[in-house]
């Protein structure tokens, strides 16, 4: 099956080339170029710099439990992941987290480009088509200043990683970027192009994603006392008693840092089990005419899918009672013990009724946010990596408290009401917007505190 041209309206931010919307051997050539880049050990080594990216964070956390104001989590994630995701990807500092002044060009001209998608002025003009032709001039304008500063990124790490090979051979770039081109003797403009075109989709698909999962995980923790308690047990046990992140910090850069990341397996299970109750994107695939794509059907009939898009609606496979049983509503992370793999390895096999993972009653093609098959989220492993690193740091340190949309309920003691799951109750419950990504409706609007000890 080919990738579905839905997604033509996004070309200003992927580009004409992304491996995205790519197919075929087009395809599979950029995969080949990019899939070292994202691979475990090499991500692995890219963990100083996601600290550092993390680091910032931090310290806008601990500014906001000083002050006890109310924020959008959003916001603070998603300038998280777009630094992080600007470091790993093309090494650059985008320092999204700083003011606007103190902010790269690349990450305002972005947030713009985004925003004419998020953001479509109902007006009478629309109606007329008039703003709408307007938006895609504007996308336009948008995507050439955002190509210009790329190309002139890609052509100075070239340069650079050309005379590093010469001059220092073992201290070499490590961007996904540097190692894309390190086979590269001649940057033609067609190779410049490609490439500033995958750079475009990695910083579009590679930010907003993990950083819904990050403010699920967030509120979801903030809900379940059972369950934060019992990550906080792990991390101590990982980490020691300290819950300091510089103590987090030296640990994951110690040798043994890899380590200790594959021993976060209640962690990881909070982090498949957010991406099973809030998959933030999806997927849709195109079966050509004529090629006699057959699928059976329960009641044992057949369905020809020629010329039908195909959309995967991971929510409502998520949320299937006959494979999550009566909790498939409920964030119950343990369900995933035994199982917390999400790598790419089993993530790739193709889905069949046998194909269980490892361990685990939960069929492989059950739980899907990154899809399956060769066509998989290329940035899966660095999901997790950010998560696991960014979860560590905070979840002994921090205490996030739901504002409006929600928000845990309290008896006349002030004390928070438990219901008979053992979680928090509350009023009217947190739901997802369609954006692009399917993100908390109102950006998580929080306000946090040290936690005690911390
Ligand atoms: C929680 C985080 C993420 C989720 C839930 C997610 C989800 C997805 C999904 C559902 C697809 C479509 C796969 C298909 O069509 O079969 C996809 C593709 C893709 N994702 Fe992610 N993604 C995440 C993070 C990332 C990150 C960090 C990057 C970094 C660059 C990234 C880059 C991509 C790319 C380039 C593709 C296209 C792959 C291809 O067609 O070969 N994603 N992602």
């Amino acid at each position: 099956m080919a990738k579905s041209p839905t997604m033509a309206h996004l070309e200003p931010v992927l580009g004409k080339r992304s491996i995205v919307t790519a197919q075929a051997e087009q395809w599979k050539s950029l995969r080949k170029q990019f899939n070292p880049g994202f691979a475990p050990s090499h991500l692995l080594s890219l963990l100083p710099c996601i600290l550092d990216r993390a680091w910032r964070f931090l310290e806008i956390l601990d500014r906001h439990a000083n002050t006890g104001d109310e924020f959008t989590l959003d916001e603070l994630c998603i300038n998280l992941t777009f630094d992080i995701i600007g470091a790993v990807s093309m090494d650059v500092d985008f320092r999204a987290q700083y003011s606007k002044s103190e902010q790269s060009e690349i990450v305002s001209l972005f947030r713009e480009l985004i925003t004419s998608y998020t953001n479509p002025t109902r007006s009478a003009a629309t109606a007329w088509g008039i703003s709408g032709q307007l938006r895609k001039l504007q996308r336009r304008k948008l995507a050439r200043q955002i190509d210009i500063l790329l190309k002139e990124h890609i052509k100075q790490k070239f340069a650079e990683s050309a005379l590093s090979s010469e001059e220092t051979p073992k201290k070499k770039p490590r961007s996904i970027l540097a190692l894309s081109l390190q086979d590269i003797t001649t940057l033609t403009p067609e190779i410049l192009s490609q490439t500033a075109d995958q750079l475009k989709s990695f910083l579009f698909a590679g930010h907003d994603t993990t950083s819904i999962l990050l403010q699920w995980a967030f509120y979801e923790l903030s809900r379940h006392p059972r369950v934060l308690k019992a990550a906080r047990n792990e991390l101590d046990e990982i980490f020691g008693p300290d819950p300091s992140p510089s103590v987090v910090r030296d640990k994951l850069l110690s040798e043994n840092g890899d380590s200790l990341l594959q021993r976060m397996t209640y962690i990881s299970a909070i982090i498949k089990e957010i991406l099973r109750l809030y998959p933030p994107s999806g997927s849709a695939r195109l079966q050509r005419p004529g090629t006699g794509f057959n699928v059976s059907l329960p009641d044992g009939t057949s369905l020809c899918l020629d010329g039908v898009i195909v959309y995967n609606c991971a929510t409502i496979i998520h949320r299937d009672e006959a494979v999550y049983g009566p909790t498939k509503d409920d964030f119950m992370p343990e369900r995933w013990l035994g199982n917390t793999d999400t790598s790419m390895q089993t993530n790739d096999q193709q889905p069949g009724p046998d194909n269980k993972d490892a361990g685990s009653k939960i069929p492989a093609s059950a739980w899907r946010p990154f899809e399956r098959g060769p066509r998989n989220c290329i940035g899966q492993e660095l999901a997790n990596l950010e998560a696991r690193v960014i979860l560590a740091c905070t979840v002994r340190r921090y205490e996030f408290t739901k504002v409006g949309l929600g928000q845990i309920i309290r008896d006349d003691n002030g004390e928070k009401v438990v219901d008979d799951m053992g979680k928090f109750a509350v009023e009217r419950p947190m739901f997802n917007k369609m954006q692009v990504t399917a993100k908390p409706v109102d950006g998580m609007r929080v306000t946090v505190n040290l936690a005690p000890g911390a």
